[in-house]
C-alpha cells in the first residue's frame, strides 16, 4: 500500500510493488512520480528524509536534506537596514544544494530489488506522456503565479497566461529526459554530467550560489534512526538534521510522565499536549542544527529522565508563557509526505519538500523542475522568526555547506510485540511534528483507528509565538473557555498540517490520506 498526496504517484508506487519490487523502490518509484505529478512540492530540487523499517528488523534512516552552498554566508539574508531581506524565500539566492536526486538513488542502492531503470520508468511514463489535470492542481498552479510567472517556470505553468485548464494533458517532456538519464546513469548525472551543467550555469546567470562544485561535493547521509518508546510503543524516527524525531520524542516522553492519558477533546488533554509541545519546541528551536556543525544534546532530549524533569514543570491549571514575540504564521502545506508498506512488511516513511509551493519559484528550463528556497529553514538572523514563525538560535545559522534544521518527521511505530503498526508523517511546516505526534498519540492512547486518528481535531504549539493554535470547531466552547482561564493565548486556525499513513490491523493494511486535503484518499493498495 502507497499513501500518498498524488492518486497517480501512489499508483505508480503500487505498479513497481506488483513487479515485485519492495518498499523502497515503491517509495522511490513515488518520489520521482510525485515530482511529476505533484509539481508544488514532489521534486527532484529539494530534499528529504527516509525512514525504513525492513520486515528482517533492519532500520535504516537517510537524510538527503538540502547543503548550504559554500558561498553561503552567515548574513547573507540580511538587508542594508539590518532588517531581514525576502531572497531565502524567493528566487535563486533562496536554494539549498538539491539533496533528493541523491537521496532517492541512494535508499534505492543499499534496498532495492528492481533495477532502477525500471523503478523510474512510471515517473518517466507520467512525464512524457502526461497526465490529466486535475481541478486541485489547476488551482495550485494558478496560486502559485506570482512565484513562478518571473521565472522560465511561466512558459511550461502558464503556456497562454493561465494555469493548464482542468482535464488537459499535461507532459513535461524536459522532465522525462532528466529522469531518464537518471534512470540510465545513476545520481552521477544530476550531480556531475550535463543536468549539474544547466543547474550551475542558470545559477551562475541570474545571481545563484549553487556551483558546480557544490553538486560535485553533494553527499546524502546514512544516520542511526532515533529509536524511542511510548507506553510500550516503539518509535523509529529522524534524528537531525530533521528536528522531527527528537521533538516527537520529547513531546511523547513529556505526556508519558503523565501517568493515565485525559479524555480526547478535554481541556486536560489540550493544555497538556500543547505544554508537551511547548517544552520539546523550546528546545528545538534553541538547540537543534546540522550535527556536522553544532553539538546537539541528543541524550538528554531524548531521556525519560529529562522529561520528567519538564513535566514538573507543567502545573495542572495554568499555562506558562514563552516570552513573547509576535509574528504570524503563514500558511500552506508544500511539503509532502509518503507512506509504503509491502506484502513482505518492509515499511518506508518518507517526507521530502522544496519548502513554500513550487519552491523558490525559480524553474530550471533544460532539466524541467524547480528549485527549493529551503535556505528560509535557517535562522536567517538568529533570535528573530522566519517564515513560519520559528524564532530559532545560534544552532541553526547559516554556514557554508551546513544542513538547515527541517520539521520533517518521518516514523514509523511498532506495537508492544515489535510488529509493525504505524508509518506516519506529513507535510506544514513546524505543524508537521504536532499532527505527526498527535496522530501517534490518537492511535496509541486514544485508541482510535487510523481514520478517526486521522480526522480528529488537531492543535498546535511551537513555543512562540506564545499561541495554542486549534482547528477551528475543534473544541468546545466550554473547553475554548477553560484553556482561556487557565492562561492560553488561543486561536483557531486552519488546517494543521497534511498527514498520510497507513497503519497495520488484524484485517490488513489501512491508508489514509489528509482527509482535510483535496479529493478522496489518495492511498493506493494492492
Ligand atoms: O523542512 C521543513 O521543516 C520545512 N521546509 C517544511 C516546509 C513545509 O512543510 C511547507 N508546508 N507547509
Amino acid at each position: 500500500m502507497v499513501a500518498s498526496d498524488a492518486s497517480l504517484a501512489s499508483a505508480a508506487g503500487v505498479e513497481i510493488l506488483k513487479a515485485g519490487g519492495n518498499a523502497v523502490d515503491a517509495a522511490v518509484a513515488t518520489g520521482f512520480a510525485l515530482a511529476v505529478t505533484y509539481p508544488e512540492a514532489g521534486n527532484l530540487g529539494g530534499g528529504g528524509y527516509m525512514v525504513i523499517r525492513m520486515a528482517d528488523g533492519r532500520v535504516a534512516a537517510l537524510d538527503y536534506r538540502e547543503m548550504a552552498p559554500l558561498a553561503a554566508t552567515r548574513d547573507m539574508y540580511i538587508g542594508p537596514d539590518g532588517k531581514v531581506t525576502g531572497e531565502s524565500l524567493i528566487g535563486p539566492k533562496a536554494s539549498g544544494v538539491p539533496g533528493a536526486v541523491a537521496g532517492m538513488v541512494e535508499a534505492h542502492r543499499k534496498f532495492g530489488a528492481l533495477p532502477l531503470a525500471r523503478v523510474l520508468a512510471p515517473a518517466i511514463r507520467l512525464a512524457s506522456q502526461g497526465f490529466p489535470v486535475d481541478s486541485a492542481l489547476a488551482r495550485s498552479i494558478s496560486n502559485a503565479k506570482y512565484r513562478i510567472e518571473n521565472y522560465p517556470g511561466k512558459a511550461v505553468f502558464f503556456p497562454n497566461d493561465a494555469a493548464p485548464p482542468v482535464a488537459s494533458r499535461f507532459v513535461q517532456p524536459a522532465l522525462a529526459h532528466t529522469i531518464q538519464l537518471i534512470a540510465d546513469s545513476g545520481a552521477a548525472a544530476f550531480y556531475r554530467g550535463s543536468i549539474a551543467d544547466t543547474i550551475a550555469a542558470q545559477m551562475q546567470r541570474d545571481g545563484g550560489l549553487i556551483t558546480k562544485e557544490d553538486l560535485a561535493r553533494y553527499r546524502p547521509d546514512w544516520r542511526e534512526p532515533l529509536r524511542s518508546t511510548y507506553r510500550g510503543y516503539s518509535l523509529i524516527s529522524m534524528p537531525p538534521s530533521s528536528s522531527g524525531g527528537t521533538t516527537i520524542t520529547e513531546t511523547l516522553n513529556i505526556l508519558e510522565a503523565y501517568g493515565p492519558a485525559a479524555r480526547f477533546g478535554s481541556a486536560e488533554r489540550v493544555h497538556a499536549v500543547a505544554s508537551a509541545s511547548q517544552r520539546a519546541f523550546i528546545d528545538r528551536n534553541s538547540k537543534l542544527g546540522d550535527p556536522a556543525f553544532v553539538q546537539v544534546p541528543l541524550d538528554k532530549l531524548t531521556s525519560k529522565s529529562y522529561a520528567r524533569e519538564l513535566r514538573k514543570t507543567i502545573a495542572s491549571d495554568k499555562a506558562t508563557p514563552t516570552p513573547q514575540l509576535e509574528r504570524t504564521i503563514t500558511e500552506g502545506m508544500h511539503t509532502t509526505h509518503y507512506s509504503v508498506v509491502d506484502g513482505g512488511g518492509n515499511a518506508v516513511a518518507t517526507t521530502t519538500t522544496i519548502n513554500n509551493g513550487y519552491g523558490s519559484g525559480v524553474y530550471l528550463t533544460g532539466p524541467g523542475f524547480f528549485m527549493n528556497d529551503e535556505m528560509d529553514d535557517f535562522a536567517a538572523q538568529p533570535g528573530k522568526p522566519n517564515m513560519f514563525g520559528l524564532v530559532q538560535g545560534e544552532a541553526n545559522a547559516i554556514a557554508p555547506g551546513k544542513r538547515m534544521l527541517s520539521a520533517m518527521s518521518p516514523t514509523i511505530v511498532l506495537d508492544p510485540q515489535g510488529k509493525l503498526l504505524l508509518v506516519v508523517g506529513a507535510a506544514g511546516g513546524p505543524r508537521i511534528i504536532t499532527a505527526t505526534s498527535q496522530v501517534i498519540l490518537n492511535v496509541i492512547q486514544n485508541h482510535m483507528t487510523l481514520a478517526d486518528a486521522m480526522r480528529a481535531p488537531r492543535l498546535h504549539h511551537q513555543a512562540l509565538p506564545d499561541t495554542l493554535r486549534f482547528e477551528s470547531a475543534g473544541l468546545t466552547p466550554a473547553v475554548v473557555d477553560s484553556l482561556r482561564a487557565m492562561g492560553w493565548g488561543i486561536v483557531s486556525t486552519g488546517s494543521v498540517a497534511n498527514v498520510n499513513a497507513i497503519m497495520r490491523t488484524p484485517g490488513g493494511l489501512v491508508g489514509v490520506t489528509e482527509p482535510r486535503d483535496r479529493g478522496p484518499s489518495r492511498a493506493v493498495g494492492h
